[in-house]
């Protein structure tokens, strides 16, 4: 029987493993990766799916990341993904609850608002992201704008109008 653990439970190698799976070994030259380049991932607000024998089969990552404005001033933003699972065990829920618990986490912690470069008919049917406040938003890659979404999870207004970068003061 699988199950949801803190992603800092299991090795980097493994996690390494299962996101080349996921995504194919050029993933590291996505958009996604270089706004959040050099950051490390919050333990927090990551978590990983094991099957009964221990093996990682799904992981989320999340990461402090910012939208820098033109006067250099940074509003924080918490990157979601990537969410990868086993191709061999994917559409078994896996995704879906480990999205259900780092939007959880989040709402408990009152971070700040969720943003990832996803499927809006994955993560909008389920969680409620939307492109609606990110039309301001840039990014240091190339990026579809129905797919930059964010989640606000205390009722904070996401919107707002600048450049996706990594965060300069992370939060310990
Ligand atoms: C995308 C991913 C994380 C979803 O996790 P999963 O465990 O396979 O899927 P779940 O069981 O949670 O969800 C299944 C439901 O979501 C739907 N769904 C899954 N991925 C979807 C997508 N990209 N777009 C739209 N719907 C999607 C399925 O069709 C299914 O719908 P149904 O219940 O109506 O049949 C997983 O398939 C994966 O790792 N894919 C490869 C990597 C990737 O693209 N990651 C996302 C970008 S960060």
């Amino acid at each position: 029987m699988s199950h949801i653990v803190p992603l800092d439970n299991q090795s980097d190698a493994a996690i390494e493993r299962l996101l080349d799976a996921a995504f194919g070994p050029d993933r590291h030259g996505r958009t996604a990766y270089k706004i959040r380049d050099a950051m490390p991932w919050l333990p927090a607000l990551s978590f990983a799916v094991v099957d009964g024998d221990g093996a990682l089969i799904g992981s989320l990552q999340s990461w402090p990341v910012a939208l820098t404005q033109a006067d250099g001033g940074q509003l924080p933003l918490i990157m979601v993904g990537p969410v990868a699972v086993e191709p061999a065990h994917q559409k078994g829920g896996h995704g879906r609850a480990m999205m259900d618990a780092v939007v959880a986490a989040a709402r408990k912690l009152r971070t700040e608002p969720l943003m990832m470069i996803g499927d809006p008919e994955y993560y909008g049917r389920f969680w409620g992201f939307t492109a609606d406040g990110t039309g301001g938003w840039n990014a240091p890659g190339p990026f579809e704008k129905r797919r930059l979404l964010a989640l606000s999870v205390d009722g904070r207004t996401v919107g707002g109008v600048g450049m996706l970068t990594p965060r300069i003061a992370v939060a310990a």
